[in-house]
Protein backbone atom coordinates (compact mmCIF):
# COMPACT_ATOMS: atom_id res chain seq x y z
CA UNK A 1 0.00 0.00 0.00
CA UNK A 2 1.15 3.53 -0.51
CA UNK A 3 2.30 5.30 2.25
CA UNK A 4 0.72 8.93 3.41
CA UNK A 5 3.53 11.39 1.95
CA UNK A 6 4.79 13.10 4.80
CA UNK A 7 5.98 16.92 4.24
CA UNK A 8 8.70 18.21 3.08
CA UNK A 9 10.08 20.16 5.79
CA UNK A 10 13.02 22.18 4.50
CA UNK A 11 11.91 25.01 2.52
CA UNK A 12 14.00 25.20 -0.50
CA UNK A 13 13.78 27.47 -4.18
CA UNK A 14 12.67 25.52 -6.87
CA UNK A 15 15.30 25.73 -9.77
CA UNK A 16 15.75 24.65 -13.14
CA UNK A 17 18.96 24.88 -14.86
CA UNK A 18 19.62 23.47 -18.02
CA UNK A 19 22.81 21.94 -19.43
CA UNK A 20 23.22 20.31 -23.32
CA UNK A 21 25.83 17.62 -24.06
CA UNK A 22 29.07 18.04 -24.62
CA UNK A 23 30.52 15.77 -27.45
CA UNK A 24 33.53 14.16 -25.97
CA UNK A 25 34.01 11.95 -22.77
CA UNK A 26 37.04 12.50 -20.69
CA UNK A 27 37.26 10.15 -18.29
CA UNK A 28 40.42 12.04 -15.95
CA UNK A 29 40.00 8.65 -13.83
CA UNK A 30 41.59 6.51 -16.37
CA UNK A 31 38.49 3.47 -15.44
CA UNK A 32 35.01 2.95 -16.80
CA UNK A 33 32.14 0.72 -16.56
CA UNK A 34 33.62 -3.25 -17.18
CA UNK A 35 29.55 -3.95 -18.60
CA UNK A 36 27.27 -1.80 -20.89
CA UNK A 37 24.21 -1.05 -18.87
CA UNK A 38 20.43 -0.04 -20.10
CA UNK A 39 20.43 3.48 -18.55
CA UNK A 40 24.03 3.61 -18.07
CA UNK A 41 25.61 7.00 -17.45
CA UNK A 42 28.57 7.40 -19.52
CA UNK A 43 27.50 9.41 -22.38
CA UNK A 44 25.93 12.02 -19.44
CA UNK A 45 29.31 12.49 -17.43
CA UNK A 46 29.98 15.75 -19.19
CA UNK A 47 26.49 17.06 -18.36
CA UNK A 48 25.87 15.54 -14.71
CA UNK A 49 29.51 16.27 -13.30
CA UNK A 50 28.11 19.81 -13.20
CA UNK A 51 25.87 18.90 -10.43
CA UNK A 52 28.22 16.78 -8.51
CA UNK A 53 28.66 18.48 -4.87
CA UNK A 54 31.88 20.11 -4.40
CA UNK A 55 32.94 18.32 -1.27
CA UNK A 56 31.17 15.40 0.65
CA UNK A 57 32.22 12.70 3.19
CA UNK A 58 31.17 8.90 1.41
CA UNK A 59 29.59 8.17 -1.66
CA UNK A 60 26.11 5.58 -1.88
CA UNK A 61 24.88 4.84 -4.93
CA UNK A 62 21.55 1.70 -4.48
CA UNK A 63 21.51 1.27 -7.97
CA UNK A 64 24.40 0.55 -9.55
CA UNK A 65 24.05 -1.22 -12.77
CA UNK A 66 27.47 -0.33 -14.94
CA UNK A 67 28.18 2.04 -12.21
CA UNK A 68 29.60 5.14 -14.13
CA UNK A 69 29.10 7.46 -12.29
CA UNK A 70 30.78 6.15 -9.43
CA UNK A 71 33.99 5.32 -11.42
CA UNK A 72 33.62 8.82 -12.90
CA UNK A 73 34.03 9.81 -8.85
CA UNK A 74 35.95 7.64 -7.71
CA UNK A 75 35.31 8.25 -3.97
CA UNK A 76 37.59 6.88 -1.38
CA UNK A 77 35.45 5.31 0.59
CA UNK A 78 32.06 3.83 -1.38
CA UNK A 79 28.91 1.78 -0.79
CA UNK A 80 27.52 0.02 -3.55
CA UNK A 81 24.39 -1.60 -4.16
CA UNK A 82 21.87 -2.97 -6.86
CA UNK A 83 18.69 -5.90 -6.49
CA UNK A 84 20.29 -7.56 -8.76
CA UNK A 85 22.60 -10.76 -7.32
CA UNK A 86 24.64 -11.64 -10.50
CA UNK A 87 25.43 -7.81 -10.63
CA UNK A 88 26.89 -7.60 -7.60
CA UNK A 89 28.47 -11.31 -7.40
CA UNK A 90 30.35 -10.26 -10.82
CA UNK A 91 31.29 -6.76 -9.32
CA UNK A 92 32.91 -8.44 -6.24
CA UNK A 93 34.81 -11.30 -8.27
CA UNK A 94 36.00 -8.20 -10.36
CA UNK A 95 37.45 -6.46 -6.76
CA UNK A 96 39.09 -9.81 -5.45
CA UNK A 97 40.15 -11.97 -8.13
CA UNK A 98 40.90 -10.38 -11.14
CA UNK A 99 43.49 -12.30 -12.38
CA UNK A 100 41.59 -15.51 -12.51
CA UNK A 101 39.06 -13.30 -14.44
CA UNK A 102 41.13 -11.97 -16.87
CA UNK A 103 42.33 -16.18 -17.69
CA UNK A 104 38.76 -16.95 -18.02
CA UNK A 105 38.30 -13.86 -20.18
CA UNK A 106 41.02 -14.38 -22.52
CA UNK A 107 40.40 -17.96 -23.41
CA UNK A 108 37.06 -17.19 -24.32
CA UNK A 109 38.10 -13.74 -26.57
CA UNK A 110 40.48 -16.97 -27.97
CA UNK A 111 37.78 -18.74 -28.72
CA UNK A 112 35.16 -16.47 -30.23
CA UNK A 113 37.92 -15.06 -32.19
CA UNK A 114 38.88 -17.91 -33.61
CA UNK A 115 35.11 -18.75 -34.86
CA UNK A 116 33.30 -18.11 -37.89
CA UNK A 117 30.57 -15.61 -38.33
CA UNK A 118 28.15 -18.59 -37.25
CA UNK A 119 30.47 -20.18 -35.08
CA UNK A 120 30.32 -17.14 -32.84
CA UNK A 121 26.59 -17.19 -33.17
CA UNK A 122 26.77 -20.83 -31.90
CA UNK A 123 29.30 -19.98 -29.30
CA UNK A 124 27.51 -16.98 -27.86
CA UNK A 125 24.15 -19.71 -27.43
CA UNK A 126 26.41 -22.09 -25.98
CA UNK A 127 27.70 -19.93 -23.55
CA UNK A 128 24.65 -18.58 -22.77
CA UNK A 129 22.62 -21.68 -21.87
CA UNK A 130 26.16 -22.75 -19.54
CA UNK A 131 25.06 -19.28 -17.80
CA UNK A 132 21.87 -20.39 -16.79
CA UNK A 133 22.71 -23.37 -15.47
CA UNK A 134 25.62 -22.06 -13.40
CA UNK A 135 24.62 -21.44 -9.76
CA UNK A 136 25.41 -17.98 -8.33
CA UNK A 137 28.94 -17.24 -7.19
CA UNK A 138 30.89 -19.49 -9.81
CA UNK A 139 33.73 -17.84 -11.24
CA UNK A 140 32.33 -18.98 -14.47
CA UNK A 141 29.41 -17.07 -14.45
CA UNK A 142 30.77 -13.43 -14.47
CA UNK A 143 33.46 -14.52 -17.12
CA UNK A 144 30.10 -15.75 -18.81
CA UNK A 145 28.21 -12.30 -17.95
CA UNK A 146 31.23 -10.62 -19.51
CA UNK A 147 31.17 -12.47 -22.10
CA UNK A 148 27.62 -12.22 -23.17
CA UNK A 149 27.46 -8.36 -21.70
CA UNK A 150 29.97 -7.79 -24.80
CA UNK A 151 29.14 -9.91 -27.63
CA UNK A 152 24.56 -9.92 -26.96
CA UNK A 153 22.37 -8.02 -28.42
CA UNK A 154 22.81 -3.87 -27.31
CA UNK A 155 24.10 -5.40 -24.19
CA UNK A 156 21.43 -5.96 -22.63
CA UNK A 157 20.97 -7.85 -19.37
CA UNK A 158 17.11 -9.06 -19.90
CA UNK A 159 16.14 -12.10 -17.56
CA UNK A 160 12.85 -13.95 -17.62
CA UNK A 161 11.29 -15.07 -14.13
CA UNK A 162 11.48 -18.44 -15.53
CA UNK A 163 13.60 -19.20 -18.65
CA UNK A 164 17.09 -16.92 -17.07
CA UNK A 165 18.94 -15.19 -19.43
CA UNK A 166 17.21 -14.61 -22.92
CA UNK A 167 19.01 -11.83 -24.79
CA UNK A 168 20.14 -12.59 -28.63
CA UNK A 169 23.53 -12.80 -30.41
CA UNK A 170 24.80 -9.14 -31.00
CA UNK A 171 26.59 -9.63 -34.21
CA UNK A 172 29.32 -7.50 -33.58
CA UNK A 173 32.68 -7.08 -35.44
CA UNK A 174 35.49 -7.36 -32.95
CA UNK A 175 34.31 -6.74 -29.63
CA UNK A 176 36.80 -6.74 -26.67
CA UNK A 177 35.44 -9.39 -24.49
CA UNK A 178 38.86 -8.71 -22.64
CA UNK A 179 39.96 -5.69 -21.60
CA UNK A 180 42.54 -6.21 -19.21
CA UNK A 181 43.83 -2.73 -17.97
CA UNK A 182 40.27 -1.59 -17.58
CA UNK A 183 39.59 -4.58 -15.57
CA UNK A 184 42.68 -4.52 -13.97
CA UNK A 185 41.86 -0.87 -12.80
CA UNK A 186 38.37 -1.13 -11.82
CA UNK A 187 39.60 -3.99 -9.43
CA UNK A 188 41.73 -1.23 -7.91
CA UNK A 189 39.00 0.96 -7.61
CA UNK A 190 36.80 -1.36 -5.81
CA UNK A 191 39.47 -2.21 -2.82
CA UNK A 192 37.50 -1.35 0.47
CA UNK A 193 34.27 -0.64 -1.44
CA UNK A 194 31.66 -2.05 0.21
CA UNK A 195 29.10 -4.10 -2.57
CA UNK A 196 25.52 -5.34 -1.43
CA UNK A 197 22.44 -6.69 -3.54
CA UNK A 198 19.12 -5.39 -1.02
CA UNK A 199 16.41 -3.39 -2.12
CA UNK A 200 17.47 0.21 -2.27
CA UNK A 201 15.72 1.26 0.68
CA UNK A 202 18.13 -0.75 2.53
CA UNK A 203 21.39 0.25 1.25
CA UNK A 204 21.01 3.81 1.82
CA UNK A 205 20.43 2.88 5.79
CA UNK A 206 23.96 3.87 7.25
CA UNK A 207 23.96 7.20 5.23
CA UNK A 208 25.02 9.90 7.15
CA UNK A 209 25.21 13.86 7.48
CA UNK A 210 27.34 15.00 4.66
CA UNK A 211 27.42 11.88 2.82
CA UNK A 212 26.58 12.16 -1.25
CA UNK A 213 23.86 9.36 -1.98
CA UNK A 214 23.44 9.51 -6.16
CA UNK A 215 20.19 7.35 -7.69
CA UNK A 216 19.63 6.44 -10.86
CA UNK A 217 16.43 4.54 -10.63
CA UNK A 218 14.57 2.39 -13.75
CA UNK A 219 12.65 5.82 -14.88
CA UNK A 220 9.24 6.23 -14.49
CA UNK A 221 7.99 5.67 -17.88
CA UNK A 222 7.08 8.92 -20.54
CA UNK A 223 4.16 7.74 -21.46
CA UNK A 224 2.83 6.54 -18.05
CA UNK A 225 2.83 3.23 -19.44
CA UNK A 226 5.42 0.55 -18.49
CA UNK A 227 7.87 -0.79 -20.72
CA UNK A 228 10.18 -2.63 -18.37
CA UNK A 229 11.55 -5.38 -20.40
CA UNK A 230 14.20 -6.51 -17.20
CA UNK A 231 13.11 -8.92 -14.18
CA UNK A 232 14.77 -6.73 -11.47
CA UNK A 233 12.47 -3.54 -12.61
CA UNK A 234 9.21 -4.77 -14.06
CA UNK A 235 8.01 -3.74 -10.25
CA UNK A 236 9.26 -0.34 -10.38
CA UNK A 237 6.30 1.89 -10.85
CA UNK A 238 4.14 4.67 -9.03
CA UNK A 239 4.59 3.33 -6.02
CA UNK A 240 8.53 2.47 -5.49
CA UNK A 241 9.22 5.94 -6.94
CA UNK A 242 6.96 7.39 -3.99
CA UNK A 243 8.89 5.46 -1.60
CA UNK A 244 12.14 6.89 -3.22
CA UNK A 245 10.88 10.10 -2.73
CA UNK A 246 10.23 9.65 0.71
CA UNK A 247 13.65 8.06 1.09
CA UNK A 248 14.98 11.01 -0.43
CA UNK A 249 13.44 13.68 1.54
CA UNK A 250 14.45 11.93 4.38
CA UNK A 251 18.13 11.55 3.53
CA UNK A 252 17.72 15.29 2.95
CA UNK A 253 16.74 15.84 6.54
CA UNK A 254 19.75 14.11 7.67
CA UNK A 255 21.79 16.37 5.79
CA UNK A 256 23.33 14.33 3.37
CA UNK A 257 23.73 15.77 -0.45
CA UNK A 258 20.76 13.76 -2.55
CA UNK A 259 21.53 13.99 -6.59
CA UNK A 260 18.88 11.77 -8.53
CA UNK A 261 18.31 11.13 -12.54
CA UNK A 262 14.78 10.66 -13.83
CA UNK A 263 12.75 10.44 -16.52
CA UNK A 264 11.14 14.28 -17.30
CA UNK A 265 7.71 13.53 -16.75
CA UNK A 266 5.11 15.58 -14.75
CA UNK A 267 4.79 12.52 -12.20
CA UNK A 268 8.56 13.46 -11.32
CA UNK A 269 8.32 17.00 -11.32
CA UNK A 270 5.30 17.23 -8.66
CA UNK A 271 6.99 14.41 -6.38
CA UNK A 272 10.06 16.21 -6.41
CA UNK A 273 8.43 19.76 -5.39
CA UNK A 274 10.43 21.93 -3.65
CA UNK A 275 13.73 20.24 -4.19
CA UNK A 276 16.24 21.64 -7.20
CA UNK A 277 15.16 20.81 -10.89
CA UNK A 278 17.82 20.25 -13.77
CA UNK A 279 17.78 19.07 -16.82
CA UNK A 280 20.15 17.20 -19.04
CA UNK A 281 19.71 16.11 -22.74
CA UNK A 282 20.56 12.39 -23.54
CA UNK A 283 20.51 10.36 -26.66
CA UNK A 284 17.68 7.76 -26.07
CA UNK A 285 15.78 5.02 -28.42
CA UNK A 286 12.49 7.00 -28.18
CA UNK A 287 10.83 4.40 -30.11
CA UNK A 288 12.06 1.18 -31.56
CA UNK A 289 12.47 2.81 -35.03
CA UNK A 290 16.15 3.82 -35.92
CA UNK A 291 14.64 7.24 -36.43
CA UNK A 292 13.01 7.71 -33.30
CA UNK A 293 16.13 8.13 -31.68
CA UNK A 294 16.52 11.69 -30.73
CA UNK A 295 17.73 13.92 -27.49
CA UNK A 296 15.39 13.42 -24.95
CA UNK A 297 15.44 15.93 -21.21
CA UNK A 298 15.67 13.80 -18.22
CA UNK A 299 15.77 15.49 -14.72
CA UNK A 300 18.79 15.81 -12.71
CA UNK A 301 17.06 16.56 -9.29
CA UNK A 302 19.18 17.51 -6.12
CA UNK A 303 18.71 18.73 -2.56
CA UNK A 304 21.77 21.14 -2.73
CA UNK A 305 22.31 24.31 -4.77
CA UNK A 306 24.79 24.08 -7.52
C1 LIG B 1 18.98 2.80 -14.62
S1 LIG B 1 19.78 1.35 -14.02
C2 LIG B 1 21.22 2.10 -13.35
C3 LIG B 1 22.19 2.51 -14.43
C4 LIG B 1 23.57 2.86 -13.89
N1 LIG B 1 23.56 4.11 -13.16
C5 LIG B 1 24.64 2.90 -14.97
O1 LIG B 1 25.30 3.95 -15.18
O2 LIG B 1 24.82 1.87 -15.63
C6 LIG B 1 18.82 0.89 -12.66
C7 LIG B 1 19.36 -0.27 -11.80
O3 LIG B 1 18.50 -0.39 -10.65
C8 LIG B 1 18.43 -1.76 -10.27
N2 LIG B 1 17.20 -1.90 -9.44
C9 LIG B 1 15.91 -2.07 -9.83
N3 LIG B 1 15.08 -2.10 -8.76
C10 LIG B 1 15.86 -1.94 -7.66
C11 LIG B 1 15.61 -1.86 -6.25
N4 LIG B 1 14.37 -1.99 -5.75
N5 LIG B 1 16.66 -1.69 -5.41
C12 LIG B 1 17.92 -1.59 -5.89
N6 LIG B 1 18.23 -1.65 -7.22
C13 LIG B 1 17.22 -1.82 -8.09
C14 LIG B 1 18.43 -2.53 -11.58
O4 LIG B 1 18.92 -3.84 -11.39
C15 LIG B 1 19.35 -1.65 -12.46
O5 LIG B 1 20.67 -2.14 -12.48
Amino acid sequence: MTKTLAPIQTARTYSITMTTPKKTITRPNGVKPFLKWVGGKSQLLPQLRDFYPRTFKRYFEPFLGGGAVFFDVKPKEAFLNDINTTLITAYKHVQKKPDDLVNLLRRLQDKYDRQSEEGRSALYYEIRSKYNDLSEGDLNKTAYLIFLNKTGYNGLYRESSSGGFNVPFGKYKNPAILDESNLLAVSNTLKGVSLNALSFEKAVAESRRGDFVYFDPPYYPLNGTAKFTNYHEKDFLEEEQVKLRDIFAELDRRGCFVMMSNSYTDFIGKLYRGFNKHTVLANRAVNCKAEGRGKVKEYVITNYKI
